[in-house]
């Protein structure tokens, strides 16, 4: 039988330094932010600029968790192919985690102090997603990608006009979270039972409503 590239062990070593490189460092791109191309801007008043910190600050808190879930997933997905799949998904969410990260610093304000917890549920939730089995987790995915993509679109509602930087980085953000949802469900993932997807938007809105000021 071929020796698998890693133990168990290892695996968890790795899917730890993950998590403190999320947390605690600033995420780097594999893409230029859709917001560099943007030339000068006028600046933004103070409410503006305080509006968008907080709507910026919600979206960053979401790739946190989903770098956390993805992991998560990675780490307990049975088959080789789908652990492949949630680490490129991983590297992915870690573009959209350093383009808020970058807009939030540009506008003069802070991540969610509550980043570690953000996390530590997140990887909870993938864990236990992941280990109902490969289909269950690959629907979970699919779900969570059209809740943000979703929620990405309500924030391309509310963010001022004039922050021409965030909204740019949301709408490709949004374009990223539809291509995960439908390579999710192509995969062959299930659909979830209503009251799970009902607890998913529920804990969502926990997050996003105290991501805005914490
Ligand atoms: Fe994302
Ligand atoms: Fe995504």
């Amino acid at each position: 039988m071929p020796e698998s590239p890693s133990s168990p062990l290892d695996q968890w070593i790795a899917a730890a330094d993950r998590a403190l490189r999320t947390l605690a460092a600033s995420a780097a791109a594999s893409r230029p932010s859709p917001a560099a191309g943007i030339g000068e801007e006028e600046p933004l008043g103070v409410d503006e600029a305080r509006e968008a910190v907080a709507l910026m600050r919600v979206n960053h808190v979401g790739e946190v968790c989903a770098q956390a879930l993805y992991d998560a997933q990675a780490l307990a997905a049975r088959s080789p192919e789908l652990k492949a799949m949630f680490e490129q998904a991983a590297r992915e969410e870690a573009d959209h985690l350093a383009w808020t990260e970058e807009r939030i610093r540009e506008l003069g304000g802070r991540t969610s102090v509550l980043n570690p917890l953000w996390y530590g549920g997140a990887f909870a939730i993938g864990l236990a997603a992941a280990r109902i089995g490969d289909r269950a987790s690959l629907g979970f995915m699919a779900e969570t990608e059209r809740q943000v993509e979703q929620h990405l679109q309500g924030h391309l509602e509310r963010l001022p006009e004039s922050d021409v930087a965030s909204r740019a980085i949301v709408a490709q953000m949004k374009d990223d979270e539809v291509r995960h949802a439908d390579a999710a469900t192509a995969l062959g993932g299930a659909e979830l039972p209503l009251p799970v997807r009902m607890a998913m938007r529920l804990a969502a809105r926990v997050m996003t409503r105290t991501a805005r000021y914490l």
